[in-house]
């Protein structure tokens, strides 16, 4: 029976982030033409779809997301002629392809800013939020994400503007209907270049109360925390009428004509930065599928990584996920430390099993699949905005943005052996790199690549019922439940080994183990298994 499930419940994505992918021109920053080059990469790994990271013209600011033209590529990234380049490149390859929108804001260097600035009664006064303050002090007392006050005052046309992260990422008024359909329209000019959708950045920022009310502090905050969570962000972001924007989102996708060769309308699909917990998320998905497809779940890059706290994450989500709609999972991303480094490197190989055995969609950030760690970048190496403006380098993303290390030779063939990559590389990356592992079966790239064959050939993995078998101080083992056959999951979080049980109303077969190796039913510290009833494989 052919699948009818739309194509991203069954997909898994890959999140590209150019500027550390491939290098094509020598100048150390990956680029549009270096991506295609490896783009079979993905391919091969088995993953369905791809996310780009921000190539448009920008100021790099804050690496991309501090956009000039949002319908052009920065000469760094190549030209649009890449970009579209790409898009087919990676159609012909049977992958979908994802770009990043940045709506929220875009660089004080873009026209709109500079005029809107500049002309206080021009027709783009109000395409950013300006307001005066009171007393000489901002208008509210919320804060930026990237430190400080999220309000700079401009001294031209005397009033303070808003910012949601740097002060050269001036937040667009989404209230503005005028800026809506500037921002629609680049929405359809990338459609028509042929991509299958967005990924929107900073989503739950995109509005904010129209009364401009203080947060409130939270009485929660550890003094040694991340000072933006010193105030409860009520007011600056996730306000209720954040489903109007998202109406008009999906309107304009399917209205939008099928281009020559590109997406049709009824396949194009919203991916969308949503850092939320699970009861306010869900309202992201809106009802019977009105919502975005996939706002993304951030909630397991801080869940305590417990089997108790992991279970009772998934069966809230599972439990509150609203009819028709379906769940997403990430386990890491640009903004992030790697899996490697946060959940340490015993642990990967059961997050790798458990990210892509859940029920729901992964988004799965490059150089997960090798085991990537974070990078270690000295003091005089940071580039991030974050750390070098915050002083916190523990606030810094650098580290999980090392380049990817594909070959041994030399920059492990990130770029030319004569360049200097735009991050430092670890030392140890020719053993990580593609090359070292895709011939060893029981490398890290293995691993992923034999899961993510059994989501593709077992229907129980990409579309059977979540339940939890077992959570307690050492194990979580969970089961899919779907009319061809289940599969079981046990993974071992400890490093004890642990027993688990197993339903026994059916027959279960051992399909795969995350560490080579004899098995039993006794897991080895760390270990995890993936268990088959019966013949449940797609033939
Ligand atoms: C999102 C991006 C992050 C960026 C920020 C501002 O959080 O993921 O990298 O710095 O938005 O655009
Ligand atoms: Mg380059």
């Amino acid at each position: 029976m052919p699948d009818e499930r739309p194509w991203w419940q069954t997909a898994v994505f890959y999140q590209l982030y150019p500027r550390s992918f491939a290098d094509s021109d020598g100048d150390g920053v990956g680029d549009l033409a270096g991506a295609i080059r490896k783009l079979p990469h993905l391919r091969r790994l088995g993953v369905d779809a791809v996310w780009i990271c921000p190539f448009y013209p920008s100021p790099q600011r804050d690496f991309g997301y501090d956009v000039t033209d949002h319908r052009g590529v920065d000469p760094v990234f190549g030209t649009v002629a890449d970009a579209e380049r790409l898009i087919r490149t990676a159609h012909d390859l049977g992958l979908r392809v994802v770009i990043d929108f940045i709506p929220n804001h875009t660089s004080d260097e873009h026209p709109w800013f500079v005029e809107s600035r500049d002309h206080a009664d021009g027709p783009k006064r109000d395409w950013y939020y300006w307001r005066d303050g009171s007393a000489g002090r901002p208008p509210t007392n919320w804060l930026s994400l990237f430190g400080g006050s999220a309000w700079t005052w401009d001294a031209g046309r005397r009033q303070y503007y808003l910012h949601s992260y740097l002060e050269e990422q001036p937040d667009l008024n989404w209230r503005n209907p005028a800026v809506r359909t500037a921002m629609y329209d680049v929405l359809r000019c990338w459609l028509d270049r042929g991509v299958d959708g967005f990924r929107i950045d900073a989503f739950r920022q995109l509005l904010k109360d129209p009364q401009w009310r203080d947060n409130p502090v939270n009485p929660d905050w550890p003094a040694d925390g991340d000072p933006y969570h010193r105030l409860i962000p009520l007011r600056s972001t996730d306000q209720d009428d954040i489903v109007m924007i998202i109406g008009e989102l999906r309107d304009l996708l399917r209205d939008h004509p099928r281009p020559p060769g590109g997406c049709r309308p009824d396949d194009r699909v919203l991916l969308a930065e949503a850092y939320l917990p699970i009861p306010k998320l869900v309202r992201y998905h809106g009802t019977n599928g009105d919502g975005l497809q996939l706002p993304s779940n951030m909630n397991l890059l801080s869940c305590p990584w417990q089997p108790r706290a992991v279970a009772a994450l998934v069966e809230e989500y599972e439990e509150l996920l609203p009819p028709g709609a379906w769940p997403n999972w990430v386990l890491g991303n640009h903004d992030r430390s790697r899996v490697a480094t946060r959940l340490g490197h015993d642990q990967q190989r059961i997050a790798a099993l458990l990210l892509l055995t859940l029920r729901g969609t992964p988004i799965l950030y490059y150089g997960e699949e090798l085991g990537l760690p974070d990078v270690h970048v000295p003091a005089d190496r940071v580039r991030d905005p974050v750390a070098l403006r915050t002083g916190r380098t523990w606030l810094g993303r650098d580290p999980a943005r090392m380049p990817m290390p594909w070959t041994r030779a030399a920059r492990a063939g990130f770029c030319a052996e004569d360049v200097e990559p735009w991050l430092p590389m670890r030392p140890d990356s020719a053993e990580l790199s593609v090359e070292s592992q895709q011939d060893d079966p029981a490398s890290m790239l293995t691993l992923y690549r034999r899961i993510l064959e059994l989501r593709r050939t077992v229907p129980a993995l990409s579309a059977g019922n979540y339940a939890t078998l077992q959570a307690d101080d050492r194990l979580l083992s969970f089961r899919r439940g779907h009319q061809t056959g289940d599969a079981v999951v046990a993974l071992n979080f400890s490093d004890h080994p642990t027993r688990y049980d197993l339903p026994p109303d059916r027959f279960w077969q051992l399909e795969l183990t995350s560490q080579d190796g004899a098995a039993s039913r006794i897991l080895r510290p760390h270990e995890g298994h993936l268990l088959l009833s019966g013949q449940n494989k797609k033939v």
